[in-house]
């Protein structure tokens, strides 16, 4: 069973939500999440803005395609990801753009893909706005959600807090269309797969989709309505953690109806060590997710 906990209990560290976020972090590494701040509105607008973006044609978006650079911003194409090396690329759209590194950061000038400048389409300020402004406070309730997980392991709250100071965090629209007709059983709209990263915080527009694999082997269909989240973990936290958080394998098989998705993958700054406690090696997280990144977006497979 997936659970549903409220931030705003959990920012109290009220004891029964701490122990529903304990076993959703370490042993179904998943859970849905409301009371954030961020208001059914707030995503409807968000939803929107993506919705207006992918409803363009493809010349449009063409002027932000990702695949005409060496990085993951802007508009990929559907096929663009092949997340799973034994199905074919994911008939999905997406639209990433991430963290906007500052002139002074020690990260500026490495030529470092993961801080790459977002690309966004010519006049269209208010999507631009929308995005930016999302992008921002859904960083503040990944980061309030991280929090507890550290206390829910036993940790200080802000034990993940000085890691997070240039997060290699993305937000991408998915859009999925209607499952098309060509679709065989080798076709997704995301195939399966786990996340790369640490935390991902879902908003979509409550239409049915994502299925997840559960604990006892099934997999179940999750779905969240606008102002409510769904949150999982990348395999980033599972060994930076030595396994106390799960990350789950999940997909998007696609249905009658078209989706739109909003993940936030939050992820740590590109040196953190996110080796296993004790083990005595060194992983850096910007290195992890650029092999990664370079290993399902098609358009980087071919660079590598
Ligand atoms: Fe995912």
């Amino acid at each position: 069973m997936i659970d549903n906990l409220d931030l705003a209990k959990l920012d109290q560290h009220d004891p029964a939500e701490m122990d529903k976020l304990r076993d959703a972090v370490g042993r179904v590494g998943f859970l849905r999440i409301s009371n954030t701040g961020l208001s059914a509105d707030r995503i409807g607008q968000v939803l929107a803005a993506y919705r207006d973006f992918f409803r363009q044609p493809d010349e449009i978006k063409q002027s932000v395609d990702m695949a005409a650079t060496g990085a993951n911003r802007g508009w990929g194409a559907s096929r663009s990801e092949q997340v799973d090396p034994d199905a074919n690329p994911d008939y999905k759209q997406v639209f990433d753009c991430g963290f906007e590194l500052p002139s002074d950061s020690p990260y500026a000038g490495r030529g470092l893909s993961v801080y790459a400048p977002n690309l966004w389409p010519e006049g269209a300020e208010m999507f631009r706005d929308t995005i930016q402004s999302y992008y921002s406070d859904a960083c503040a309730v990944a980061m309030r959600i991280l929090r507890m997980i550290a206390v829910s392991l036993g940790r200080e709250a802000g034990s993940f807090d000085a890691a997070f100071d240039t997060p290699m965090a993305l937000l991408r629209g998915n859009y999925y269309p209607q499952r098309p007709d060509w679709a065989g059983e080798n076709d997704f709209g995301i195939a399966a797969h786990t996340d790369y990263g640490c935390l991902t915080l879902l908003a979509t527009d409550g239409t049915p989709g994502l299925e997840v694999r559960m604990p006892n082997g099934t997999w179940q269909p999750v779905e969240a309505a606008p102002g409510q989240f769904i949150i999982n973990f990348g395999e980033m936290l599972e060994f930076w953690t030595g396994g106390e958080v799960k990350a789950t394998e999940h997909r998007v098989r696609g249905g009658a109806a078209e989706r739109i998705s909003v993940p936030l993958f939050f992820n740590p700054s590109y040196d953190t060590n996110v080796a296993p406690p004790g083990s005595g090696t060194f992983i850096r997280a910007g290195e992890h997710l650029t092999r990664r990144f370079n290993e399902t977006y098609v358009h980087l497979q071919a660079t590598t």
